[in-house]
């Protein structure tokens, strides 16, 4: 989704806006656009569709807008196509058909996320004969801050918090007043923004990449709050205009980690952390060949008592909570239910006594798990995040949170969070296994080694990955692509699926294998590739029936199987073999050759790995 840096200090600004906004274009977006000022010069708006190289050769890395003082953006668009006079920022008075410019305005403006009764709000602005020149519902947020500002005449603190009790919707807003040279005020709901202070000077951004490279000590503004932000200085107000007191948080991620390293796509570099990812993750909750979840806040009384558990995401992370629910159903006996946190969150769930909540996201941010989440804290259920970004808003709001330590991850398609994801999962379904008495302490000490064991696995099947990018350099030209496979195996189809879809725009679907038979084996024609998963003993005969089916309909069939499966050969035509594992955490593995075969086929096609279209990192919008 959009990005949002800004800037105030002793430095040039644009430079430092642009290569922050750089760190954020891994969120997706489709056009870019700079506001910088100096204090006895009226801010000079810069903007261009397209990638942000545009926006700097424009400006000339920068050089060429002079200012301590701006505002950057990088737009995904909602309202508006994506286009020079709709991407931000956006001004409070009249603009050259473009959009760019030395501006007269009062405020300029950008934002992220969707003003919902934008309509209603700009017809009242057109009657006070406010003029409009883009699509956007962020113009007529700047507009609507310059019309109370004007109306009011008492400053920025309450035009700012009127505009906000007016505004419906989410938003993080940065905003420049004409009259106050050196500040930008940030305001915010839903939509996150963190804002760091280094030297003296000061930083904004909707995401931590932007401004790790100066500061890790940053500010997390809430809900319905808003900021000035001044060179090395923050004010915090509630919508009172109280003035709000915060302490800064520590950003422990590196800015290293945040950087490529050698490879030649954020992805490929995530795929190789996943050891790491998986391992870290794991011994935050090991302790001396147990897992103690004291640091997640459950005690063995509270895993007693749950009646059942409810896992709520969105995309991948939904797919995590699909393999979730065999391992908590299989080994510790409690009923699991999984739901699109997007149906979830409109669909009345009936909630139960003891009901524990899961609510799994990497960023935190995702506007339909966050409203998942509220939900079920209004009905006074238990709830638990899984989250990877510290300080995100379903980690602050989960009333449990089981942090992911997979690191920043950049790429759009997730590798190394969905990994630590499954680990976190794991983890609980093993101990949930215990406390409530369904496996004994040998199995337990068997299955603590088993997951201690991922590591090095996904490490041996990373290794082979040539095979694979072989196989895949053949598929480039497919047109559908079928994963298939039962219970775990299905689970873990749909996140293969899904890595396909993203990023080598190839219709890929997962099916339960058993389910072909009715209706989606009507779409096998001569060659369609069809992929098998068989990590699961009891089901393996079945699955490769199912392959034989389909194979005989003219599918070209390909398998990722367990080592000593070599029969298979007899049936298919290529087959990664994965090392052998306890089959409740076969998806740690099985899904390492199917990212691969995602991102080579996405290479093979020439396009863009990290950043696919029409596709954003972290989904803050509904
Ligand atoms: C997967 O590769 C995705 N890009 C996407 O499905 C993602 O998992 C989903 O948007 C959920 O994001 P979250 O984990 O940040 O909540």
């Amino acid at each position: 989704m959009c990005g949002i840096v800004g800037f105030s200090g002793h430095h040039q600004a644009a430079p430092i806006l642009l290569e922050g906004l750089s760190k954020l274009e891994y969120r997706g977006y489709d056009s870019a656009g700079l506001a910088v000022r100096d204090k006895d010069r009226m801010a000079e708006v810069v903007k261009s569709n397209g990638r942000l190289k545009v926006l700097a050769e424009m400006t000339d890395n920068g050089n060429a807008l002079k200012g301590t003082t701006g505002i950057g953006h990088t737009r995904w668009a909602t309202h508006g196509a994506p286009s020079k006079i709709n991407a931000h920022p956006h001004v409070s008075g009249n603009c050259t058909n473009s959009g760019s410019g030395t501006v007269e305005s009062e405020v300029v403006g950008v934002h992220n996320g969707i003003i919902e009764n934008y309509q209603e709000l700009k017809e009242k602005l057109i009657k006070k004969s406010y003029q409009f020149y883009s699509q956007t519902d962020t113009e007529v947020a700047v507009k609507l801050v310059d019309y109370y500002y004007k109306k009011y005449g008492i400053g920025p603190i309450d035009a700012i918090a009127k505009a906000m009790v007016r505004i419906r919707g989410s938003y993080a807003l940065e905003l420049m007043f004409q009259e106050y040279p050196d500040e930008i005020w940030v305001a915010r709901k839903e939509s996150p923004m963190i804002i760091g202070i280094a030297n003296g000077e000061s930083f904004i951004a909707s995401d931590v990449p932007a401004i790790l490279k100066h500061t890790r000590d940053v500010y997390y503004i809430d809900n319905l709050e808003f900021a000035c932000v001044k060179p090395g200085e923050v004010h915090f107000y509630n919508l009172n205009g109280d003035e709000v007191k915060k302490e800064t948080v520590r950003i422990t991620w590196d800015a290293e980690a945040a950087e490529k390293g050698g490879f030649e796509h954020f992805m490929m570099k995530e795929i190789h952390e996943q050891p790491k990812a998986v391992k870290e993750t794991l011994a935050s909750v090991l302790k001396n060949g147990k897992i103690d979840l004291s640091s997640v806040g459950l005690s063995e009384e509270e895993i007693k008592k749950f009646s059942g558990i409810t896992i709520v995401a969105c995309g991948s992370a939904w797919h995590v909570g699909m393999v979730a629910q065999y391992v908590f159903e299989d080994l510790a006996g409690i009923p699991v239910r999984v739901e699109l946190a997007s149906e979830y969150r409109y669909r009345k769930p009936i909630f139960y006594e003891n009901e524990l909540v899961i609510v799994i996201s990497q960023s935190g941010e995702t506007a339909d798990s966050l409203a998942a989440l509220r939900l079920a804290n209004e009905n006074n259920v238990e709830t638990l995040a899984i989250v990877n970004v510290v300080g995100s808003s379903i980690a602050r709001e989960a009333k449990k949170v089981f942090y992911t330590l997979a690191g920043p991850e950049i790429s759009v398609a997730t590798t190394k969070a969905y990994s630590a994801q499954l680990i976190c999962c794991y983890a609980l379904a093993t101990e949930f296994a215990r406390i409530r008495q369904k496996i004994d302490a040998k199995y337990y000490k068997y299955l603590i080694e088993e997951l201690e064991s991922i590591p090095e696995k996904i490490d041996i099947i990373i290794k082979d990955k040539e095979r694979i990018q072989w196989f895949a350099s053949k598929q480039t030209n497919a047109r559908d692509v079928f994963y298939i496979g039962r219970g775990i195996d299905y689970a873990i189809g749909l996140e293969g699926s899904l890595k396909l879809k993203e990023i080598s725009y190839i219709h890929c679907e997962a099916y339960a294998a058993g389910e072909l038979k009715h209706g989606t084996i009507s779409l096998i024609e001569e060659g369609t590739l069809v992929i098998g998963i068989l990590t699961q003993r009891s089901l393996y005969e079945k699955t490769l029936s199912n392959m034989l089916e389909v194979k005989s309909r003219g599918a070209y069939l390909a398998s990722v199987t367990t080592y000593g499966n070599y029969n298979i050969e007899d049936t298919t035509n290529f087959n990664v073999y994965i090392p052998n594992i306890d089959e409740h955490f076969s998806a740690s593995l099985a899904v390492i050759p199917l990212q691969l075969m995602g991102y080579y086929i996405s290479l093979g096609k020439g396009l863009d790995v990290d950043k696919p279209r029409n596709l954003a990192k972290s989904v803050t919008v509904e």
